[in-house]
């Protein structure tokens, strides 16, 4: 696409942004129910249970703690994504650019999204804590941020990887009408905002890509699968199992694998490969092997059946 194209259509996204502000704190007041948030049809096979050896009140603890656990990855991914934004704006050489501007409008849209999410936070329970997080982890962690922040095409990707992601578990959660409704009104909102900041980002992909060091182009190649797979499986993190008396770890590792969880996984993530090689960052026939695992594809980035 041609600059000045891209150029037009952020400007039409800018508009958007600015005919339509919504302050959740005034526009969705609502608050969570007190029983099971999240329907057994979209948490089973998200964490890989369906073998009735949960009871009810359990099923219940488990709906709150993965609605935790979800909303914390989503508030860390939202403040990442501004770190990263923050910093192309700094090191912008114009201004006055329309790119410019979206950033602004989607940080300050993702502020309004964090401050929802806190919220709705601050109604659960206390999160139970992730038995993995140890100063190790934390440390792999760390870097791993420190090179998305830093590494424009990386970030891009992540950025379409945390938005395509989470937009189908809350297409699948908005839809169902045993949904929680105020998860239903939160997930119809953030939707809403963040298919405009999907646009943005595969908009911007290829003249991000043309400007990547050597570097940021091969940590998109061959480790940012790894990233997506990590993040997608954090979503549910290891300590919302144990939660409910299961060997966390054990429950967790096995949830990684179920059927269910899996397919999941493959619908939210071939999405991203295919905004990848739309926007010449990956070549139908190349597709690294990497990507290939990420996405149960073959070199063409077509599906295989396992
Ligand atoms: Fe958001
Ligand atoms: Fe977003």
């Amino acid at each position: 696409m041609a600059q000045a194209t891209v150029t037009r259509r952020v400007e039409k996204l800018n508009n958007a942004s600015s005919a339509r502000v919504v302050e959740p704190d005034q526009d969705l007041p609502g608050k969570l129910g007190d029983g099971q948030l999240l329907p057994d049809e979209i948490l089973l096979p998200t964490v890989g249970i369906d073998d009735g050896i949960l009871s009810p009140e359990q099923t219940v603890t488990l709906s709150r703690q993965a609605l935790a656990s979800i909303t914390t990855a989503g508030l860390q991914f939202e403040a990442i994504l501004i770190a990263g934004f923050g910093l192309q704006i700094a090191g912008a050489p114009d201004y006055t650019d329309p790119r410019v501007t979206y950033l602004l409008h989607e940080m300050g849209e993702e502020t309004r999204h964090s401050r929802l999410f806190a919220r709705m936070l601050a109604q659960l329970e206390p999160p139970a804590p992730n038995p993995i997080d140890n100063w190790l982890v934390d440390n792999v962690a760390n870097t791993v941020i420190h090179q998305i922040v830093h590494n424009p095409a990386l970030l891009y990707t992540m950025v379409i990887a945390g938005e395509e992601i989470p937009d189908l578990l809350q297409k699948r959660a908005a839809d169902h009408p045993d949904t929680d409704p105020f998860v239903r009104a939160v997930n119809r909102y953030h939707r809403q905002e963040e298919a405009r900041h999907l646009a943005f980002a595969r908009m911007m992909l290829p003249e991000v890509w043309e400007r990547a060091s050597v570097i940021d182009k091969s940590l998109v190649r061959f480790l940012a699968p790894t990233f997506i797979r990590e993040m997608y499986e954090n979503l549910i993190h290891a300590g919302v199992f144990g939660a409910v008396g299961l060997p966390a770890v054990t429950a967790w590792r096995a949830a990684r694998n179920h059927p269910g969880r899996v397919q999941v996984r493959l619908d939210a993530t071939r999405p991203v490969l295919n905004a990848l090689i739309d926007a010449g960052v990956l070549e139908r026939g190349k597709v690294p092997t990497a990507w290939r695992g990420l996405c149960a594809v073959d070199p063409d980035g077509h599906p295989v059946t396992r």
